[in-house]
């Protein structure tokens, strides 16, 4: 009888000696008999699991989400009713850095919540940033080789970085916020969060608003400069882990207020540019906050492997009343997600139990590796079938979408009414002029070691976006204005062309 505290092997036989091999006389070799020493080995070498492909380095928490406000026009959900309270899981990350990287490096923070509703799980997986990089999934293996470490040197690179930015104008908003103040976080909890991408309500009528999802910090926003993280770097590298958590334990629960921005599919159809597009942004004034609710985070997991580690969101995880749109960057992430936790978790990761849903589950998989909940015992394992297990519910389908134009591949700089700069020209000027100076610093440091040609090119953006921002930008990276202002009339197949290295011409 074990009193809960005896050691034991893996299927409960209690371990007489947990510090001295079985060997062959005292000081001869060890017996391939010490079967308990070859558990603990073989067990060990198999406990690392792949790491995040982006987003390795993270932290986790248990909170709260409770809706403060009727939405009720726009959404069916059930977790978006005013007064319900949702239980959810929360995870923050890096994007670039690996599993043991430092907390405090300029990146973008993930920010991904799984809502335990009472209608299935519901994943909002978001950064700290209204935006993002690029537009087309194309890219997306692009970006993250291009922010992770250079396949010859094996190590991070500001010119392969830069390099690809810099080919790609849209990423011009995103380059901008993150090398402004806002690059570093102070915390977690001083920053706010965002679902970036358009998304889509449905009410109880089944009529469609296209949606975005902004959760702004209560605590208020704090920054780190580039030294006061670099020094933080070398002293706690789990700088923001330490922060989350050492503000649960003393009960200082960290809050966010959830709000929605609205938009008709009419305005949508007549919108002055792509609303699906990731890169831009939904302006206020046009399409203002909505507040909806809190989210509050209040438990530290027990255990960061089975909880923070094994936990798995997917954009493709929606409930009745919320809904995909058409971005065509968002369609990527629904395969992508899934994909990476049958590699990283297995094919049966949803019954972990940080990724299980609350509620009943009853779909038709069946088997993989460790299906360890029963398997649906003795349950019908093909459908239809005359038993009545288990039917779909039409009543949730979301309404149908029309759809124009051809099958093609569509290039967005190809839309006249697309423009890069707009945004980043926008914040630029939102600024004081401390923050300007803040961002122009930055840059110049962070490109440090990075080629002219590619310096030019960022130039050139800044001052397609702002005047004063070229010129100051250009004057930081040492860069002749004359050539700047040459590049700056090319479009941008022409500065790509101008600006590639002499080699490759
Ligand atoms: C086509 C574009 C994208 C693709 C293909 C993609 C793919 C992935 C993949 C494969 C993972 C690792 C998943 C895992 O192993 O569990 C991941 C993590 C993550 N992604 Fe993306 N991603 C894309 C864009 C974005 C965007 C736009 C956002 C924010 C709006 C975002 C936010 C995150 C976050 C927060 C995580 C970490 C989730 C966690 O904490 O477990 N990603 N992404």
């Amino acid at each position: 009888m074990n009193d809960g505290r005896k050691l034991t092997n893996e299927v409960g036989a209690p371990i007489p000696d947990n510090e001295n091999s079985i060997t062959a006389g005292p000081r001869g070799p060890v017996m391939m008999q010490d079967v308990w020493l070859l558990e603990k080995m073989a067990h060990f070498n198999r406990e690392v699991i792949p790491e995040r492909r982006m987003h390795a380095k993270g932290w986790g928490a248990y909170g709260t989400f409770t809706c403060t406000h009727d939405i009720s026009q726009w959404t069916k959900a059930k977790v978006l009713q005013k007064d319900k309270k949702t239980d959810i899981f929360l995870r923050f990350s890096t994007v670039a850095g690996e599993r043991g990287a430092a907390d405090c490096e300029r990146d973008i923070r993930g920010v991904a919540v799984k809502f335990y509703t009472e209608e299935g799980n519901w994943d909002l997986v978001g950064n700290n940033t209204p935006t993002f990089f690029i537009r087309d999934v194309h890219n997306f293996t692009g970006l993250n080789r291009a922010v992770k470490r250079d396949p010859h040197t094996g190590m991070r690179s500001a010119q392969n970085n830069w390099d690809f930015w810099t080919m790609l104008p849209e990423s011009f908003h995103q380059r901008t916020i993150t090398m402004s103040d806002r690059g570093i976080p102070a915390s977690f909890r001083n920053m706010h969060f965002y679902g970036e991408h358009a998304y889509s309500f449905y009410n109880e009528k089944n009529e469609r608003v296209w949606c975005k999802f902004h959760f702004i910090t209560q605590q208020g926003i704090k920054c780190l400069s580039d030294e006061e993280a670099m020094k933080i770097n070398g002293m706690d590298r789990e700088y923001h882990g330490h922060d989350l958590y050492d503000a649960i334990a003393r009960k200082d629960y960290p809050k966010w207020t959830m709000y929605v921005q609205i938009m008709s599919e009419e305005q949508a159809k007549n919108h002055y540019e792509n609303p699906f597009d990731i890169t831009k942004i939904w302006r206020h004034k046009e399409f203002p906050l909505h507040e909806v609710g809190v989210l509050e985070l209040n438990r530290w997991p027990e255990n960061y492997f089975a909880e923070v580690e094994q936990a798995a969101f997917t954009p493709a995880h929606v409930v009745p009343g919320i809904g995909f749109s058409p971005d065509r960057f968002l369609q990527g992430r629904l395969f992508a997600y899934g994909d990476a936790q049958r590699y990283r978790l297995g094919v049966n990761y949803n019954e972990i139990p940080v990724n299980k849903a609350k509620c009943e589950v009853n779909e038709y998989h069946r088997d993989g590796y460790m299906r360890v909940d029963g398997n649906y015992g003795a349950m019908p394992a093909y459908t239809p079938n005359s038993y009545q297990y288990w039917m779909p519910s039409p009543e949730v389908a979301e309404p149908p979408l029309d759809l124009d134009g051809a099958m093609w591949r569509f290039d967005p700089k190809d839309d006249p009414t697309d423009d890069c700069f707009r945004d980043g020209g926008d914040l630029y000027r939102l600024m004081s002029e401390e923050k300007r100076q803040i961002l122009i610093d930055n840059t110049a440091r962070n490109m440090n070691g990075v080629t002219d040609n590619i310096k030019y090119r960022h130039a050139v953006h800044c001052l397609k976006a702002d005047e004063e921002y070229g010129t100051r930008m250009a004057k930081a990276l040492m860069l002749d204005m004359n050539e700047v202002r040459r590049l700056a009339k090319l479009d941008n197949a022409g500065l790509i062309a101008a600006t590639m290295p002499k080699q490759c011409m």
